[in-house]
């Protein structure tokens, strides 16, 4: 009689891993703090090889942009404001199928600094889900608004942080160097102005 309970259990146990290991992309919806079925956003970690997975799996996150985009992956990021850089997780492989970089700045933005989401987990709800993680945690650090830039050709990035609820989008021809131009984009979080 005593080990039945402990086989109802067992079982319960694995149903629940092969649910999640089985679960399309497509279906993810949020189910809690920071967790959806299938894929865990946790604290980016360099001691852990983040850094280095996302580097290597670089083609796979930005595509045709090949270096261009590499230089910004900076460690600082991981190693000094490692408390609000973000990766999502597939749980059944472990890998990073998305990460965002960022930091709460003196002047109150929560600053996104890189957003990337694996080619084939796209649509799926991971970016939002990165984007909610980093809200939260950045409006704890006192963030009033959020910031984050973009070149006028990545249409999707625009559309995206569109839908994330960014209306203030200001093109800066010089932004990056002479003729570099950039959109930068704000969301306000609170009734505060923007500076
Ligand atoms: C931009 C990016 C991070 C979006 O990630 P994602 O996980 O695919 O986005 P989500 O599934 O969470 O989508 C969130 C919202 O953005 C919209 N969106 C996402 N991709 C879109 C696209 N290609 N076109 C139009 N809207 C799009 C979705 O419709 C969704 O809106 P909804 O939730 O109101 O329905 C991803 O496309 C990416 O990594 N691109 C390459 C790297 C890059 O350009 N990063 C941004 C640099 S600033």
């Amino acid at each position: 009689m005593e080990g039945r309970p402990r086989e109802r259990v067992g079982i319960a146990v694995v149903l629940v891993v092969l649910v999640g290991a089985v679960a399309p992309v497509g279906d993810l919806s949020p189910v809690g703090y920071g967790f959806m079925s299938g894929m865990t956003i946790e604290p980016a970690d360099a001691s852990r090889g983040d850094l280095a997975e996302i580097l290597r799996n670089y083609e796979r996150f930005w595509g045709g942009r090949g270096e261009q985009l590499r230089y910004l992956h900076h460690p600082m990021f991981l190693l000094e404001f490692g408390d609000t850089a973000f990766v999502a997780r597939r749980d059944d492989d472990g890998e990073i199928a998305g990460y965002l970089f960022g930091f709460v700045g003196p002047a109150g933005y929560g600053y996104i600094h890189l957003v990337g989401v694996r080619d084939d987990v796209r649509s799926a709800g991971i970016g939002r889900m990165l984007y909610d993680r980093f809200t939260e945690e950045a409006v704890r650090r006192g963030a009033t608004a959020l910031k984050a830039i973009t070149s006028p050709q990545n249409e999707v990035s625009l559309a995206f942080h569109t839908r994330m609820g960014f209306t203030d989008m200001e093109r800066f021809d010089d932004y990056a160097g002479s003729g570099q131009v950039r959109i930068v984009m704000r969301k306000q979080l609170r009734s505060e102005p923007l500076s």
